[in-house]
């Protein structure tokens, strides 16, 4: 039988549009859950499989490959982020992988801010103070947190997103600095962002620091003790990207010792956070479990998009998000 392997119920019309769209001979064998397959069950059910519609939270690599054999054509990760799966095997094997890029953009921008706001003015604190019994009084220092308008973005990686939060940024009066591999002119003129071509030269300007880099042998660690030191005492760190791009315990320690003011996290080194991550004893950091895209509207389309990218390979049309072209090329 000629099959693809979704690893997770999907969200709306995407798996009947999948079905419909394959339409025999091509089956859907479906993981029927909300959690994640686990490693065993994937490696054994994705023996045959011509497709593999997966999550981030499904490790796709050599040994999947090796299970799924020669007749698997196309990894459909429903994310933006791919770094679960291991692309340069899959070239080699020449098959397809491909993400969610586009459709997440502003959803993941909101929450970015989500966070921005978050951190600065303290809203897990402010939160519990209220809850817990503790707002006795007006106090005129009492939770008093940071200004955003008027202050300075840092913005590292302007892709979709990172030039996605800038754009809100403009309506804060913030000055909107950034850095990346490239310069985007187009960027700079709509939003007056300054290009800065080190990190360095950022991290010691911005008073809120956003990351928005993919994972990749580069930007592992990319912001560990060194670059806290470089950062300012008032500033702060958002993170929406990858939770690996951080050193976790360099940004635990530097905001026990104030060394930054706070930061925003929606990813992290493990996920889900261990129980025993000092970051939880924290009071000076926001953290999320992992939801930059979790909106209903947003998870559909990336849902939709996947299966649109999925179809597209079994078809023999270029899937619109291919991430390895070098394999479609080849295919030529
Ligand atoms: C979520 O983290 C994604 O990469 O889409």
């Amino acid at each position: 039988m000629v099959f693809v392997l979704v690893t997770r119920r999907l969200p709306g019309e995407a798996l009947p549009e999948l079905r419909r769209r394959l339409g025999p001979p091509v089956g859907v064998r479906l993981w029927d859950s909300d959690d994640p397959m686990p490693r065993e069950t994937l490696l054994d059910k994705v023996r045959g499989a011509t497709g593999l519609l997966c999550l981030l939270t499904d490790r796709v690599d050599g040994e999947v490959f090796d299970r799924a054999g020669p007749g698997l054509k196309i990894v459909s990760n429903v994310a933006v982020g791919y770094d679960n799966v291991d692309v340069g095997q899959a070239t080699q094997r020449g098959i397809m992988v491909t993400n969610t890029p586009g459709v997440l953009t502003e959803t993941t921008a909101d929450l970015a801010w989500t966070l921005i706001l978050a951190a600065c003015r303290r809203l897990p604190e402010a939160i519990d103070h209220l809850r817990e019994l503790r707002w006795q009084t007006w106090r005129t220092l009492e939770l008093a947190g940071l200004d955003v308008f008027g202050s300075t973005l840092g913005v590292v990686g302007a892709g979709r997103i990172g030039q996605a939060v800038a754009r809100r940024a403009t309506g804060f009066s913030m000055k909107i600095l950034y850095h990346d591999e490239r310069r985007d002119p187009t960027f700079e003129r709509e939003t007056g962002a300054g290009f800065l071509p080190t990190l360095a030269e950022l991290l010691r300007k911005a008073d809120v620091v956003t990351l928005h880099v993919p994972l990749t042998d580069g930007t592992r660690g990319l912001i560990g003790r060194r670059e806290f030191e470089l950062m300012k005492p008032t500033a702060v760190l958002v993170n929406t990207s990858r939770g690996p791009v951080v050193d976790e315990a360099a940004l635990a320690e530097a905001l026990a010792c104030r060394r930054i003011f706070a930061a925003g996290l929606d990813v992290y080194e493990r996920e889900p956070l261990p129980a025993d991550s000092p970051l939880r004893q924290l009071t000076n950091v926001v953290l999320l479990p992992h939801v930059g895209s979790a909106t209903i509207r947003t998870r559909t389309r990336m849902a939709l998009l996947a299966v649109d990218n999925l179809v597209a390979a079994l078809d023999g049309r270029k899937p619109p998000s291919l991430v390895n072209p070098d394999v479609w090329r080849r295919g030529e």
